[in-house]
């Protein structure tokens, strides 16, 4: 059990000069060699889902993966939606498991921008999930050549990311000073100035994306400036590709093909973990983040005055009207076994965080399913919120 609240996590870093890596994956091989190489390193680490990937995998299923992968590892872990567009995303993704939501509306005008954004904090934040928001524009795309999709970079200035940073309360901000997405030609240009301002008047963990082609000493200067966290994604799909590349001989089939991707892609994390300084910190950051564990609302209940027709049709409108709430991982509805059962009916409803209880409690369509369905039905009942357990993984 090692998934971490990821606003701890950043801010561990962000106070003692390092920065975390938030390693894009578009596959288990990404997922298997990231983890593997942050535990070798024995730091924390981001496991990070793009919206812009999600033609290359089901989201659903992969975020099974990955948050079976973070809760049996031993080194703190935070699940992140990286470049989410819509409100409708971060909703989703917080109900699929990740405790960390990136709002991308940096394209938009600044009020514009500042709307989207709170909308996505207010909803994330009644989550108990920490947002990253973007000012500025960082141009190119993950996993492509720059010069293919260049657009301006639009810099951040300390002055709008003060009034934005206040405006929507996000807890991080990915500054653009410079990088670009993808495979660039050349070495870019870094506006440290700019940084050291922004870093200053904000005071809050600072994030750039875009850290494929960076020197290392771009990198320790980013990190002496406020950057806790650095997105990371076209360098391992490159060494995943080379090795993929150097297999075509091979006269193999698929897992031939693959062969060594997984421990090329560690190979990059491992180099990057080290030297971001994360490498070492594991325990630290355990010791000071609270742990990510969901709570359970539990119903046990009798009915009066509905027929089991009724009562089969109010749970299958609950589980669809209750499962789309903020914050809501699962709904799980059941009915007694033996006849002489005390209580007969049951709700299960899994929290990501402790936070959902109040804001699923206020929601409208709580409030109105209730109301409407639950309530002039419901008969004598046990209501409990707990916060689960774990004891350690199941092999
Ligand atoms: P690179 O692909 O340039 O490393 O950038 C990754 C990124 O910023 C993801 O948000």
């Amino acid at each position: 059990m090692a998934l971490v609240n990821m606003r701890d996590m950043l801010n561990h870093a962000y106070r003692n000069g390092y920065a975390v890596g938030a390693f894009d994956l578009v596959s288990l091989d990404f997922l298997d060699g990231i983890i593997t190489a942050a535990e070798r390193c024995d730091a924390p680490v981001i496991l990070s889902l793009a919206e812009s990937h999600f033609a290359y995998f089901d989201f659903d299923l992969l975020m099974q993966s990955v948050e079976k992968a973070a809760r049996r590892s031993s080194i703190p872990v935070a699940i992140h939606l990286d470049h989410g567009a819509t409100l409708e995303s971060a909703v989703k993704s917080i109900n699929l498991g990740c405790n960390g939501v990136m709002v991308d509306a940096s394209h938009h005008p600044l009020p514009e921008n500042i709307e989207r954004t709170k909308t996505v904090v207010r909803m994330a934040h009644a989550c108990g999930v920490p947002v990253e928001g973007e000012l500025g524009y960082v141009p190119g795309v993950e996993g492509e050549d720059a010069e293919r999709h260049p657009g301006e970079i639009a810099y951040t200035t300390a002055e709008e990311a003060e009034h934005y940073v206040r405006e929507t309360g996000v807890d991080f901000l990915a500054v653009s000073i410079g990088t670009v997405h993808g495979r660039m030609q050349g070495a870019p240009q870094l506006d440290f100035e700019r940084l050291q301002q922004i870093n200053h008047s904000l005071k809050i963990p600072l994030v750039i994306h875009g850290g494929t082609g960076l020197s290392d000493d771009q990198f320790r200067q980013l990190i002496d400036r406020g950057v806790a966290k650095i997105n990371y994604y076209t360098a391992l799909a490159d060494a995943a590709g080379d090795c993929i590349r150097s297999n075509i001989q091979c006269k193999g089939g698929y897992t031939a093909l693959l062969k060594g991707a997984s421990e090329a892609i560690g190979k990059e994390v491992e180099r990057c973990i080290r030297l971001w300084g994360s490498a070492g910190r594991a325990r630290e950051v355990l010791e000071s983040s609270k742990p990510w564990l969901p709570v359970e609302h539990l119903i046990i209940y009798n009915v009066k005055g509905i027929d089991p027709q009724g009562i089969e049709a109010m749970m299958v409108e609950g589980t669809r009207v209750l499962a789309a709430i903020p914050g809501v991982r699962e709904v799980m509805t059941g009915s007694a076994i033996r006849e002489d059962a005390v209580y007969r009916y049951t709700w299960l409803v899994r929290f990501c965080d402790q936070a959902v209880i109040n804001s699923y409690r206020d929601h409208p369509q709580h409030v109105e399913f209730a109301d409407k369905f639950f309530r002039p039905v419901a008969g004598e009942r046990i209501t409990i919120d707990y916060q689960t357990i774990e004891w350690g993984s199941v092999a």
